[in-house]
Parts: structure tokens; sequence; C-alpha cells
């Protein structure tokens, strides 16, 4: 029979030589905290359009440690509900709680420059794995971690104390902190964002630093790592690609149903100067989420097969529908934003400021305000206010 223990080092030795694991105390953590404890009752395996639950129970041990100890994100739960225990086949759903892949959780959590004695709080405890980890090295009294599904938190909070940390589980909504715990030297996020909430920077001490993913799209968003100064702002970068599941209050509702009607006035037509295929890529996408934050990119195909790509702003009434004729591209824009003209200008600027990735974006947040920016490409500034 597989030994737990012999996997928790094969996973660090695998985190550690991809370059992910570099604290020694991390290492040990990875080594110490039984991910397989966290994954119950089951979790939902991968197989393209459906869900395959696999749970703890109707599992051969050694089979479920290899699912524990692999390299994947986990889903946990699918629809706010569903858990591998209650479904007998594989099921259509979209995740809503999981064990974020190890790599990604690590990775995290050596950005955050952890100390000894510094307090952090967590929003989207899920699992309750990554809790664990931190709660190895700091002690549990200094993590406090927030979830919004009070089901998938009472699971965490079991799993916690079965692994020996009795910490500060929260059920509530993530996007308030949690007030109660404050300050504290850290707060990290493991749902994605479209803005770092203020309560974050408020509750984080000055010369604390603030970590989550931000970006209202699936990809095209990015890890800001902010440092929190002494006058209430926090400054600091994207350091990398990072996506995640939205917060749940702020997942995108996908434009669907008759596509032709959303598009049926346009107020001006041209070709387009750059492929809108371009949105697809990472970077691409992040400056197109910048300059129209309440679009969508939406990819269908004609009757004929030929591709249709759009960008919708149903807060904006605005939309732009990009049809292909011979490898060149026409938009038609309608609605009072030309969200195409937008994003066009963005990615034109981008790429003649030699196509810069996300880490050489900025980001400085006020209590009504976002600012970001890119040193080398001066035009590329978007302030996003409350207003
Ligand atoms: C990717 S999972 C977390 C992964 C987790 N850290 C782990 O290692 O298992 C994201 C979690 O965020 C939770 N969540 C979503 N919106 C939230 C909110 N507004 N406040 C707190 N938690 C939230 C989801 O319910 C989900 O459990």
């Amino acid at each position: 029979m597989t030994d737990p223990a012999s996997e928790r080092r094969r996973l660090a030795t695998v985190l550690t030589n991809g370059g992910v694991l570099k604290s020694p105390w991390l290492r040990a953590a990875v080594e110490a905290v039984p991910r397989e404890r966290f994954l119950r009752p089951g979790v939902f395996l991968d197989e393209g359009r459906t869900w395959r639950p696999v749970t703890t129970a109707d599992t051969d041990p050694d089979e479920w440690l290899k699912i524990a100890y692999g390299v994947d994100t986990l889903t946990t739960q699918l629809d706010g509900h569903l858990t591998a225990d209650q479904a007998d086949e594989s099921v259509i759903g979209v995740p809503t709680s999981s064990s974020t892949d190890p790599a990604t959780v690590v990775g995290m959590i050596e950005t955050l420059d952890l100390a000894t004695g510094h307090r952090v709080l967590e929003i989207g405890t899920g699992t309750g794995y990554s809790t664990a980890l931190m709660c190895h090295y700091l002690g549990e009294d200094n993590v406090a971690t927030v979830e919004v599904d009070a089901q998938v938190a009472a699971r965490a909070d079991a799993a916690l104390e079965a692994a020996g940390f009795s910490t500060w589980t929260a059920t509530g909504d993530g996007l308030l902190g949690h007030p109660f715990r404050a300050p504290y030297d850290r707060t990290i996020a493991t749902c994605a964002v479209r803005r770092i909430p203020y309560a974050w920077i408020r509750q984080t001490r000055p010369g604390g630093v603030v970590l989550g993913t931000v970006g209202s799209w699936s990809w095209g968003t990015g890890l800001a790592k902010l440092t929190v100064g002494d006058d209430g702002t926090a400054e600091g970068s994207i350091v990398g690609r990072s996506s995640f599941m939205h917060a749940r209050a702020q997942a995108v509702v996908p434009v669907a149903g008759d596509l032709s009607a959303r598009t049926a006035y346009a107020d001006r037509e041209r070709r387009t100067q750059v492929s809108p295929l371009v949105l697809e890529e990472w970077m691409p996408a992040f400056l197109a989420e910048e300059a129209t934050p309440s679009a969508q990119f939406v990819r269908a195909t004609d009757s004929d097969g030929s591709p249709l790509r759009y960008l919708f702003d149903p807060e904006r009434e605005s939309f732009a529908e990009f049809l292909i004729d011979d490898e060149s591209w026409t938009v038609r824009q309608g609605g009072p934003v030309a969200l195409w003209d937008d994003v066009e200008r963005a990615l034109v600027a981008w790429q003649d400021a030699g196509a810069p990735e996300i880490d050489s974006v900025r980001l400085r947040v006020t209590p009504a305000s976002h600012l970001y920016w890119i040193d080398q490409a001066p035009s590329l500034r978007w302030e996003h206010r409350i207003t």
C-alpha cells in the first residue's frame, strides 16, 4: 500500500524541481499536510464536457492518493451545491469550489513573503488545504480564512480540525475581508475579483501585502501584489498570469441567446487593424479588460461554419461584431461606446511598445479608484473610478 508521507515528499520534490517550492518551511508544510483529507467527500475529475465523481469511500486508497498528490486542480463542488458523493454518474456543471493545483497554491504562498509571526487573512477557503499550509508555519491563531459557501466552510473547518489546525474559519463574503481579526500582515485571495476590494487594504497593516487575481474574464487575468502604504493606498504590480474562479458575487453571467438581436443596429463599420483573434491570447485579453472593463468576449460560429467573434458590454449597451472575409476582419460597432476602437488603440500601443508581458503592469489602489499603467507605454494608463 502506498505511504501518504512518501507521496507528499514526492510532490514536494516535483514542486522544488519545477522551481516553484523554494522555502524550507513551506517544503516542511507540503511534506506534513495530508491533502487527501481535505478532498473529502470526493472530487470531480475533468472529462472535457462532463465531470466524473470520485469519492474517498468508493475509491481504492492507492488510487485516491494518486489523485490527491497529482498536479491538477481538483474540483470539489459544482453549481454551488453538488458534491461528488451526491452524483452517481458523470455530470455537466460549473466548478464553484476546488482544491487549486499545488503549484499555484505553493507559488502564491511563496509570493506572499511570509515570515514567522505574520498574521494572514485568506479569502476563499475552499478545501482548507492552502489554509493548512500557512497554519503549519505561522500557527493556527495567526491565520483567518473566509469562505462564502457555508457547506464548503464547514467541510474545510472539519478537515482543518482533523489535521490539527483549530484556525479561524469564517463563513461570509470575503469581499468584506474579516474585520474582526484585523489588522493582517498579509491578505491573500484564492478567488478572482474584478477589482481589489478596499476592505482588504484597510484591514492590512502599512507595509503589509495584498495578493489577489484581478480581471473579469476567465483568462487575461493577473496576480496583483500590492504593498499597503501609510496613507491608506496600496501600490504594486501584476506579478504574473493567474486564473481563478471568480468571487461568487462577481461571476460573469455569459451573454447567450439570440446574438443577432444584440447586433441588429450597427452605427459604424470598418476593417480592423488588428485581428480580434488576438483576444484569445493572455496579454491582449488583459488589455481589452482594462480598456473596456464591463465587456465580454464571445466566440460563436456562423451557420456556414465561419468564425464569429463579439465584444458585448451589456452595462453600456454596446457591442462590436467581427466578421471574417478572406482572412481580413470587418468590425460592426453599435451603442454609445465604440468598444473595439478602445481595445484596438490599446493593442496597437502595446505592440508599438514591444509587446511587454503582464508583469510590466503597475497598479495603484485608493479607496475610490484603481489606476493601471505600463511605464514603457505612456498611453496605456487606465483609471477605473468608483462613481
Ligand atoms: C479556488 S477555490 C479555493 C482554493 C483553496 N484555497 C484551496 O486550496 O483549496 C475558491 C473558493 O472561493 C470561494 N469564494 C467565492 N467567492 C467568495 C467570496 N466572496 N468570499 C469568500 N470565498 C469565496 C469559493 O466558494 C471557493 O471555495
